[in-house]
């Protein structure tokens, strides 16, 4: 059974958690944000701080309640969400949730005008904050990344996996209706293998992957 809640099996661990979208302005009222709810992340950064660790979820713009006993820094972009994580090493154990975005775009620093027609917005590549970690000096002991796909769940979680150095990948099923659900079908993808775990609640794959955690680093 699945309860390290009350066993306290992460006390002494310090966990970092991303969670949320990022926000990369286009000029100063503008932005260009994904569908990411958050509630992945704050699930397991509740979890953690249930199984006792010390816990810094560092959270893009969403709309939900900071979970109990955790400290939580509020960023907009993926530039400052790379800068918060670094910040907050080091860590036991670093949960990738964020659908951090892969571009941030040249902004305007004056607000853009309807009637000078669409803008040409020119795209800059942001941080890989999973790949830096997966190259830090000081990598968490565990790294993990969270993958939303829509088509070769696996194979990509395990491209992925590689090229970012991580320990585990959970591969998130985004075919069906997942953005902003309170479900979610994942599989937990390892150099040696993937594991399918079905379509639960996103508290219970909060809940499984505390325990899967708190195990491996013993
Ligand atoms: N990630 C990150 N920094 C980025 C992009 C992604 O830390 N700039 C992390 C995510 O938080 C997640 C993992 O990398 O844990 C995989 O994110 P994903 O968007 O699926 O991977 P990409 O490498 O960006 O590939 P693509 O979007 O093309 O599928
Ligand atoms: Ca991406």
């Amino acid at each position: 059974s699945i309860d390290v809640a009350d066993a306290g099996l992460l006390a002494g661990k310090h966990v970092l958690v991303t969670a949320g979208p990022t926000h990369e302005p286009i000029d100063p009222v503008r932005v260009i944000a994904n569908r990411s709810s958050g509630k992945q992340g704050f699930a397991i950064a509740a979890a953690a701080a249930q199984a006792g660790a010390r816990v810094t979820l560092i959270a893009g713009p969403v709309a939900l309640p900071t979970p109990g006993g955790v400290c939580r820094i509020d960023v907009e972009t993926a530039r400052q969400m790379a800068d918060a994580v670094e910040a907050a090493l080091p860590a036991d154990a670093a949960i990738l949730v964020a659908a951090v975005a892969d571009w941030k775009v040249e902004a305007a620093t004056s607000k853009l005008k309807k009637s000078d027609g669409p803008p040409q917005l020119r795209f800059a590549p942001n941080p890989d904050i999973l790949a830096i970690l997966g190259a830090h000096p000081e990598r968490p002991t565990l790294l993990i990344g969270f993958a939303a796909e829509t088509d070769d769940l696996v194979a990509n979680a395990g491209s992925k996996l590689r090229s970012k150095q991580a320990d585990w990948i959970v591969a998130n099923d985004v075919s069906g209706d997942v953005m902003g659900s309170h479900r979610n079908h994942v599989h937990l993808v390892a150099a040696d293998g993937a594991e399918d775990w079905g379509p639960m609640d996103k508290t219970e794959v909060a809940a499984r992957l505390i325990d899967r955690i708190a195990r491996k680093l013993g």
